[in-house]
């Protein structure tokens, strides 16, 4: 509906406007060893890796964002140029608006058109992947021709709206039954609230081809729809809610390393980018910081993922990584709450 569609305008707004980031993601607590006789060359240090089988030119990803709206076009355009520029992956927003609304696909299918070769994931929510079936998932791959498609969780944001899908049942049995015979893969992604151990098994044990967890302590949804209302009762419910989730940190500690994860909320520097695969991540993902230079120029979001390189690159210098490989074998010491919380 035009509701969904311009909801997704208001988002864009209150996150570029407004502070909704809230917590800490536990990226503080972390520090890479510093290696004082790194014995390489930072020119030659090769940030290319791979993820579900495609060849990417950095471990970066830019997680979904948005579409759905027509002024939404010249943003994913962006975004896509800059992953076709570095060889990011790149994932598009919910694609909900365009299958209700066939004539909001192009807000979409843009990234492709931008970037041919890039590894791009579509985005769908569990609620309507149980709710509309697999034919919904087709639709939003091939939206886009998508290589990896997004099963969005968000039932944190869902608990505390009053409109809000507060029926979570049959969410796994749907993805388990996309996995079954879908040919491509499935990332389940959490939003803002993070993924714990026992929900990791549970989404492995669906046939999951990778997990973005999604934590806590960047972008918070809560935080945006506090901002969004003007409903008294959402707004208390909410800010008791604002602190909710597992740091990303943390929840890396409890499903870093058990296949293929993408770490995002609050990484917000190459530095946390390279901290996140040492703690067991193949890929670091950021949102929000990429939000306002898409919406200014091509030249400030290239600005902008050229400054998170570099802090990758420069890490692993001083780490002695001259690949991803041996960055991931990089050791860190873990200090204050995040410890405390990993050791639970
Ligand atoms: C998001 N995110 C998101 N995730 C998703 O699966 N589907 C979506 O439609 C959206 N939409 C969206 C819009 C905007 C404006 C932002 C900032 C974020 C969540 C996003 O992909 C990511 O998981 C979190 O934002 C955490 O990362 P950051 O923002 O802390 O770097």
């Amino acid at each position: 509906n035009t509701q969904t569609s311009s909801r997704k305008l208001d988002h864009l707004r209150i996150c570029c406007e407004h502070e909704v980031e809230a917590g800490s993601a536990g990226f503080e607590d972390v520090r890479l060893v510093h290696e004082a006789l790194p014995e390489q060359d930072l020119k030659d240090i090769r940030l290319e890796t791979e993820f579900l089988g495609a060849s990417l030119g950095a471990p970066l990803f830019i997680a979904a964002m948005t579409g759905g709206h027509p002024a939404t076009t010249e943003v994913n355009r962006r975004l896509a140029r800059v992953a076709r520029t570095f060889g990011l992956g790149l994932g598009v927003g919910s694609q909900r608006a365009a299958l209700e609304h066939p004539e909001l696909a192009g807000s979409f299918s843009v990234v492709r058109d931008e970037a041919p070769n890039a590894f791009l994931c579509a985005n769908l929510g569990a609620v309507q992947l149980r709710d509309h079936g697999a034919g919904w998932a087709e639709q939003a791959v091939e939206m886009i021709d998508a290589d990896a498609l997004c099963i969005h969780l968000n039932f944190l944001q869902e608990a505390i709206q009053p409109e809000g899908d507060h029926d979570a049942r049959g969410c796994l049995a749907a993805i388990a039954e996309l996995c079954e015979d879908f040919k491509t893969p499935v990332i389940v992604k959490e939003t803002g609230a993070g993924i714990s151990r026992e929900t990791g098994r549970l989404i492995w044990g669906a046939g999951a081809a990778a997990i973005d967890l999604g934590g806590a302590g960047g972008t918070s949804w809560v935080a945006v729809e506090v901002e969004r209302t003007e409903d008294e009762g959402l707004r208390s419910l909410g800010e008791r809610f604002l602190d909710w989730g597992i740091p990303t940190v943390v929840s890396l500690g409890e499903v870093g390393g058990t296949g293929p994860v993408i770490a995002t909320g609050g990484v917000r520097s190459g530095i946390d980018v390279a901290k996140a695969i040492a703690l067991g991540a193949s890929l670091g993902g950021m949102a929000l910081p990429f939000l306002r230079p898409a919406m200014q120029s091509d030249d400030a979001l290239e600005a902008a993922v050229g400054t998170v390189l570099r802090e990758v690159r420069a890490a692993m210098f001083l780490t002695g990584s001259g690949s991803i490989t041996d960055l991931a074998k990089a050791r860190t010491y873990i200090t204050g709450k995040t410890r405390q919380m990993l050791e639970i």
